[in-house]
């Protein structure tokens, strides 16, 4: 039977792809399908806790009796994010947000013309770094890292800067991890300098484990 461990817990996940528009037809988005942080909202509900889940645009049905708010674009995830961030004791941020956004978005669609266009892109907010300014001391964040080269390095580096409480690591180039599968093979980092690393398994399996040491962390806190 699953532990009713979560309970009284208020959890906020993100999953999914953004969407910058560049017009009402186009935009720039990634290969995210959802599939592991909706593997931790279902999960945390089971286990009893009250979970909010800000997804982007992905073809997954929403898990039961989670709180699903759908937004498209990395600044509607900003501003639902914020919104939420006071009443929520975990964060965590399983959704792939778009780095940069087409500087401007036109009304109408953009015309073939000539041989060669270039979008200008501006940088979208970062939302993780901005919980982790924002975060009280009893707020718990766990950040992903998607890489295809030096994963324990770089995730580290965003673990220090970005203050979250663990990472999940993983490398999009490692046989059964990455976007679209059920499985992941990941290592999740600590702020202590421990790194654990996980062999393969379904994204449920890691979703609980993620979970699990999550409550862990926030037991310490007391
Ligand atoms: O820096 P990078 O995008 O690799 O970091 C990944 C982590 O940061 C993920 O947890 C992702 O949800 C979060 N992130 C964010 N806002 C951004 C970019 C990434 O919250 N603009």
């Amino acid at each position: 039977a699953t532990p009713h461990d979560l309970e009284g817990l208020s959890v906020l996940v993100t999953a999914g792809p953004t969407r910058e528009a560049m017009d009402p037809v186009r935009f720039i988005s990634n290969h995210s399908t959802g599939k592991m942080g909706y593997a931790i909202a279902q999960r945390a509900q089971m286990r009893g806790a009250k979970v909010t889940l800000v997804s982007g645009p992905v073809a997954l049905d929403a898990p039961a009796n989670v709180s699903v708010i759908p937004i498209t674009s990395a600044m509607e995830m900003h501003d639902a994010v914020m919104e939420q961030l006071p009443h929520q004791d975990w964060v965590i941020k399983a959704a792939a947000v778009g780095d940069y956004r087409p500087e401007t978005q036109a009304d109408d669609k953009l015309k073939k013309k000539a041989d060669e266009m270039s979008v200008a892109l501006v940088k979208n907010p970062d939302i993780l770094k901005e919980i982790g300014m924002q975060k009280r001391d009893n707020q718990t964040v766990c950040g992903f890292s998607m890489e295809t080269r030096d994963l324990i390095e770089n995730s580290r580096a965003k673990l220090e800067g970005k203050n979250c409480d663990m990472l999940v690591a993983n490398n999009l180039k490692t046989a059964g991890a990455g976007f679209a599968h059920d499985t992941n093979v990941a290592t999740l980092l600590y702020r202590d300098g421990s790194s654990e690393p996980l062999s393969l398994m379904q994204k449920d399996s890691l979703a609980d484990i993620v979970l699990d040491r999550m409550l862990a962390l926030h037991r310490k806190k007391g």
